[in-house]
């Protein structure tokens, strides 16, 4: 007997336009659906799948975007490298039930005579990444409201690893009033601890191998600090152990959990440790919770 060939998965719909995303949706609200949107730029791993799972379980039907947001990145930053692997994304998504895919080009995110920027301030001004990327948020800011009114989701899902953002579009779907519930993810890692990221694929096999480091200190600072010793002196000796594994510390903070606000006692709950650093061309971020 010849073998059966594996039942063929079904294509999520692929949509470039605007006009097309609003149809399909249109057609999800008047059959009374709720919608998850899970916006992303691509270059798909198990933790963007992670979020892809929790947004299924939410809701009836699911989009992903897949758009490389070039106002997110300064022109010093990867934009013309960062991966891209669109017919892989499209298997993992197909795999994963995804409905509908909205991959727009450039030109119908931002077409010619495109003139708004939307610049948060409150959690995007934390000194955290903005200290480090000036306009990142403004980038993210604006195209996630951009998404977030295209799609008109019932909720939308951000993983964690980005904790800053996560507080940033949270704040940003309260103050434009949009209809739509954010839902951070919990960061999905490698078996060593490294946080998964699109990012990881720059990394030489040496650098890999330092990258679980940053886990390493986060989960024994928040350790210690849980244990009542004072931040400041925890998070000083867990910046040398950073840059002692090969790394350049652009920070490592304790912040309050809601507000992203400077803590100074282990009292002062609840506390999220952030970490970014760059080891060779890449720059990895984390975050734990105390
Ligand atoms: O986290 C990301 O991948 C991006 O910043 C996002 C939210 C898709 C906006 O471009």
């Amino acid at each position: 007997m010849p073998n059966k060939p594996p039942p063929k998965l079904a294509r999520p719909r692929i949509v470039r336009t605007v006009a097309a995303l609003r149809r399909s949706v249109m057609g999800y609200k008047a059959a009374g659906e709720t919608v998850a949107l899970v916006p992303t730029m691509g270059a798909l791993h198990d933790g963007h799948l992670s979020l892809v799972r929790l947004a299924r379980r939410r809701a009836r039907r699911v989009i992903v975007s897949i758009f490389v947001n070039p106002a997110q990145f300064a022109p010093h930053e990867d934009l013309a490298s960062y991966p891209r692997s669109f017919d892989a994304d499209l298997a993992a998504l197909a795999k994963a039930n995804v409905d509908l895919v909205f991959a727009p080009a450039v030109e119908a995110m931002y077409p010619p005579g495109f003139a708004l920027r939307i610049v948060p301030e409150g959690p995007a001004k934390a000194a955290l990444e903005d200290a480090f990327r000036p306009d990142f948020f403004t980038g993210v800011a604006t195209v996630v409201g951009k998404l977030l009114i295209q799609c008109a989701p019932t909720i939308a899902v951000f993983g964690e690893k980005d904790y800053q953002q996560l507080k940033v579009v949270t704040q940003l779907a309260r103050d434009l009033d949009l209809p739509v519930k954010i839902i951070g993810a919990p960061i999905v890692r490698e078996a060593d601890g490294l946080a998964m990221s699109s990012r990881n694929a720059y990394l030489s096999e040496h650098e890999r191998k330092a990258a679980p480091t940053l886990y390493r200190v986060l989960k024994d600072c928040a350790g210690r600090i849980k244990r009542g010793e004072l931040p400041a002196r925890v998070l000083d000796e867990g910046g040398a152990a950073i840059e002692r594994a090969g790394f350049t510390l652009d920070y490592l903070e304790a912040r309050h959990a809601d507000t992203l606000r400077k803590i100074e006692l282990p009292a002062d709950a609840p506390i999220r440790l952030l970490v970014a650093a760059r080891i060779g061309r890449t720059r990895l971020i984390d975050n734990v919770a105390v």
